[in-house]
């Protein structure tokens, strides 16, 4: 057990850690703060900074602190004197520290730093937290650790210049597409999050309910009802950055719980969709990732029978260099068939059962007749391989998205039942209405060069399903079963086939 000395007291590893002693006050507290990357402007003035010293360097008459905030890291000198009252100051512990702002001498000065051409003169320390030593290191890059140790001190983890760089990086996007949008017409609107269960291709996690014993609710996989509800209610253009959790297989790109910047729009076109999307990526892309080359504008449109006969797949990565990490090669995959074959014979859709086929194919739809041959309104748009979001315009008309359900093979009263929340509300004058919903962690793990959505994610579950730092899914307490009317049965055998998920 590793212990740690700090201002003659002994703590050990583990323990819950009691305040250092502050043996008296030296930071006036009524200076207000100055935030680190702000220093640069206060050269010759004394200051208040708070932060975290990430390292420690003693170089006989004089230390060296790197001090960081959300803002920045600088340099501070401390006298030997100073230094002398802290000799177990650990690095990571949080600190008060007032100081006078000083410009370094000429060659000294560090260009790659913001704050390199000052340094800060201490005057008074106050130790706010002590750090023990870090269970694992956060001046890599990170890589090389397992993802267990990083997710389980993911607050750690956090604090590596990489993972605050995408996450800021993230905010920046979002930022980005909201003001775009906002300046559109579009509402930002909430959908809930308990939900229905309802086949949307993936399996649904279900939470129980205390008030109804026996039923369910499910978590959304996406807010694809919810959305083309709004365009019944008249707000004609929505947006959202929406929570989905989906039960799925997990992979580089693919969690248990993702943001989709989710959008519809009312009376409107396929092209329109598209067209508005497009540009909403390059001016990102343009804004925000200027290294980057867009490979071909406008995006290229793929019909779907040529992406699987060139590409043999439906996600073609058409980079003409795949060595150059700035290239960007976006494409629309369109034309996709509407239905394909289950296991038992019957039909199934392929992307979005909520989807109008192609005006041409309707007839057909209508009669339930070529329905291998039938084509929906789906556009996939593809990055370099990776999907990276998708869409379609919307069967508006209750009978339209009726046999759809039928040519699934569903019964009227399972259509009812699961549906006819849909069906009714298209009876009241539902708006021809389309949209798409990007997955917007992919987007961002992609232009962040990063090869796992995870590294882009804050929190994110781990490749076993695991949550990060809290490591659900755990048992419950059994008063909590209890009062849910659940009990669990354990199974002595447990079956490994998994049913195949449809999305992507
Ligand atoms: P879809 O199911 O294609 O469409 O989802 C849209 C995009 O979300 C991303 N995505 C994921 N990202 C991370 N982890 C996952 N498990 C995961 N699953 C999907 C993909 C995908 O392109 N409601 C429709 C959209 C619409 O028609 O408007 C939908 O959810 O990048």
């Amino acid at each position: 057990m590793r212990r740690i000395v700090y201002e003659g007291r002994i703590r050990e590893r583990g323990q819950v850690q009691l305040l250092p002693p502050r043996p008296f006050c030296v930071i006036k507290m009524c200076m207000e703060r100055t935030l680190i990357s702000e220093t640069p402007q206060h050269i010759g003035t004394m200051v208040l900074l708070k932060g975290w010293l990430v390292s420690i360097r003693d170089h006989g008459g004089v230390s060296f602190f790197t001090m960081r905030d959300a803002t920045g890291i600088v340099q501070v000198v401390v006298t030997k004197a100073l230094r002398a009252q802290y000799p177990l100051l650990s690095e990571w512990s949080t600190v008060a520290l007032t100081g006078q702002i000083t410009e370094r001498p000429e060659k000294l000065r560090n260009p790659a730093m913001p704050t390199g051409s000052i340094e800060v003169q201490a005057q008074a320390i106050e130790v706010l937290s002590v750090a023990q030593p870090l269970p694992l290191p956060i001046d890599s890059e990170g890589y090389e650790i397992t993802e267990d140790l990083r997710l389980r001190y993911r607050y750690l983890d956090l604090r590596r210049e990489r993972i605050q760089r995408n996450l800021k990086t993230r905010q920046q996007m979002q930022d980005i597409v909201r003001e775009s949008l906002r300046a559109q017409r579009f509402y930002e609107i909430e959908t809930p999050l308990l939900t229905k269960s309802t086949p949307e291709g993936a399996r649904d996690f279900v939470v129980p309910s205390r008030l109804q014993p026996g039923t369910f609710y499910a978590l959304p996989q996406s807010p694809q009802q919810y959305k083309q509800l709004l365009m019944v209610a008249g707000f004609e253009r929505y947006f959202q950055f929406a929570r989905c959790l989906r039960d799925e297989d997990l992979r580089a790109d693919r969690v248990l719980e993702f943001t989709q910047l989710d959008l519809e729009m009312s009376f409107t076109t396929r092209e329109e969709v598209m067209a508005l999307n497009e540009a909403l990526l390059i001016h990102l892309v343009k804004t925000l990732f200027p290294q980057k080359h867009i490979q071909e504008l406008p995006f290229p449109c793929i019909d779907y029978a040529d992406a699987m006969k060139l590409y043999k797949t439906d996600r073609p990565d058409i980079r003409k260099d795949k060595n150059d990490p700035n290239l960007l090669a976006f494409c629309w995959v369109v034309n996709f068939p509407f239905f394909e074959k289950t296991d038992e014979g019957g039909w199934t859709f392929t992307h979005n059962p909520f989807s109008e086929p192609l005006p041409e194919h309707k007839k057909d739809l209508l009669a339930k007749k070529n329905i291998e041959h039938i084509l929906t309104t789906q556009y996939d748009i593809v990055l370099n391989g990776s999907e990276i979001g998708g869409g379609s315009i919307r069967a508006h008309e209750p009978h339209t998205l009726h046999t759809v359900f039928e040519i699934m093979g569903f019964k009227k009263d399972r259509i009812q039942e699961q549906f006819g929340h849909m069906l009714e509300a298209f009876t009241y004058g539902p708006p021809p209405h389309g949209g798409i919903a990007w997955g917007f962690d992919r987007l961002v793990a992609m232009l962040m060069n990063e090869p796992s959505i995870r590294e882009v994610i804050a929190l994110p579950t781990g490749g076993s399903g695991k949550t990060a730092i809290m490591d659900a899914p755990s048992p419950i307490d059994p008063q909590q079963l209890k009062e849910l009317k659940l009990s669990i049965v354990h199974e002595k055998k447990r079956s490994s086939k998994k049913k195949p998920t449809k999305r992507s």
